[in-house]
């Protein structure tokens, strides 16, 4: 198996690159907060509408919603965020630095060794003022699934929707975290693409799409093989249902999110569910796993996929005394929606993910290449006259093409250094107007894994990129 490069390097090719910055670099930084470049953001937009077409677009039964990130502070009340959203903390007596942890038995300072000392428990969440009223403090979002649980019964009534059916968000969540790392992994500002999926409470066990997903082998550590120390095991849907290791809903919904990640390139090698510890819970929760990736630095969460029960919707009903019941016309009874799955997906990670799984430096060409799924690829094809003479007419197949896909004009070197500075971004399909392209019309497009070149006319430029892009 190929080498996987370091989180540090993976930040510094980013950053060379022009898809990740730190934040307020000229001022020397802000750690936790990180700015997308021209190449990072088409990226990130592409991953994020990948999502948004097949969990919302694609289906039926969910809708979206864009909430704000400030909301009104009773929310983070009654979510249990105010009291349970904390972290343990350890300060260095010296240098004032703040250290996550558990417990203090020899919990040395990072930066000078001297030894910390417990300082009590911080609430990860960012407060802010909302004026006209001083003190009227609010919050930053943690997570975007709350201005779901708040907005609940309005889009359930307007999308007319019947249960089962999800709420879907994606946006930012911010968390003041004591120590964030490992470039976007661990971030204080991140987005998140969240789904709030609705069942009747009598419908637990009765998921109505499982057999789409049955047969689909997957990795998992259980929390009994995390405790024992053993590694992952291959499993499938059916054996994780019929061996009640999960819910059919639950099930169902972590599958069709590896799915998604295999779909788009991931290797299944560095794919793995893992269960949640019964400790390790989040306060709303029964049940929860993880979709985790391979990193060079562990395998890591890059999804998280809580069983939330009827908790959020009850206690929203209790602080707001708004009722979020819903009427069964079947049994012609008033319940209370069970969140019977809630996919959690961190879009930072998953653009980690994408990006380290594309990353190949390949000894051979001695470039980068970055195989990045033509799907998600920042700019999906680049246009070159053979030399400046042609210019002219390759200028106007970029305009052309343009119009349609996200496209790069470089004239700039030998074609052989823009087929490696393609390859460095990701860049599928490279075309090349040469000089029998003004007697042919025809005109080479070369496929960035396998460099095979192939001439086209160009009348069926669009139709063949779309057919290959959409591959
Ligand atoms: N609503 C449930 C929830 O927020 P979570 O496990 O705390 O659950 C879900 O977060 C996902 O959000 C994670 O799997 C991860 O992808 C992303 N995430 C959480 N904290 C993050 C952070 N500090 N930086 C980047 N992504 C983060």
């Amino acid at each position: 198996m190929e080498e996987k490069i370091s989180i540090e390097d993976m930040a510094t090719f980013c950053k060379k690159k022009g898809f990740v910055f730190q934040n307020s670099e000229i001022y020397g930084g802000m750690a936790g907060f990180f700015d997308y470049g021209p190449l990072g953001v088409e990226l990130k937009n592409n991953i994020k509408s990948q999502f948004w077409n097949v969990f919302v677009q694609q289906r039926e039964d969910v809708v979206g919603i864009d909430g704000t990130t400030i909301t009104h502070p009773k929310v983070w009340e009654a979510s249990g965020h105010v009291d349970s959203f904390l972290d343990y903390i350890y300060k260095c007596p010296k240098c004032r630095i703040m250290v996550k942890g558990d417990d203090d038995k020899g919990m040395t300072c990072p930066k000078c060794e001297a030894k910390l000392k417990s300082s009590g428990k911080l609430n990860l969440m960012f407060t802010t003022n909302v004026v006209p009223v001083e003190g009227n403090i609010s919050y930053l979002r943690p997570e975007t699934a709350q201005v779901i649980f708040t907005n609940y019964k309005l889009v359930q009534e307007t999308s007319r929707k019947k249960l089962p059916f999800g709420i879907a968000q994606t946006g930012k969540a911010f968390r003041n975290e004591i120590s964030p790392r490992d470039f976007l992994f661990r971030s204080r500002e991140f987005e998140q693409f969240e789904i709030e999926y609705f069942i009747n409470p009598k419908d637990v066990n009765n998921c109505p799409f499982i057999k789409e997903v049955e047969s689909m082998k997957l990795n998992l550590i259980t929390e009994k093989e995390q405790k024992a120390n053993k590694p992952h095991s291959e499993i499938t849907i059916d054996q994780m249902v019929t061996k009640r290791i999960a819910s059919p809903w639950h099930a169902y919904w972590l599958a069709k999110y590896y799915k998604f990640f295999l779909d788009l390139g991931i290797k299944k090698e560095n794919l793995r569910l893992r269960e949640h510890h019964k400790d390790e819970l989040a306060h709303y929760a029964s049940a929860c796993f993880d979709i985790e990736y391979n990193f060079p630095f562990g395998w890591k969460e890059i999804h998280g996929n809580a069983d939330r029960q009827q908790f959020d919707l009850t206690q929203h009903m209790k602080f707001s005394n708004t009722s979020m019941e819903y009427f069964d016309e079947e049994a012609k009874e008033k319940v209370i929606p069970y969140v019977a799955s809630e996919p959690s997906q961190g879009i930072d990670r998953a653009f980690l993910t994408f990006i380290f799984e594309a990353y190949n430096d390949d000894k051979k060409r001695g470039n980068v290449v970055l195989k990045l799924h033509p799907k998600l690829a920042p700019i999906k094809v680049g246009i070159f006259p053979l030399v400046n003479k042609l210019e002219k007419e390759a200028k106007k197949l970029f305009t052309d093409l343009s119009e349609e896909f996200n496209s790069m004009f470089d004239k700039s070197g030998s074609v052989g250094r823009r087929y490696a500075r393609a390859d460095e971004i990701g860049i599928p399909f490279c075309i090349t107007f040469d000089f029998d392209s003004l007697k042919d019309k025809k005109v080479t497009i070369r496929d960035r894994d396998t460099t095979k070149q192939v001439r086209t006319p160009i009348k069926d430029l669009k139709e063949t990129l779309r057919e290959l892009l959409n591959k």
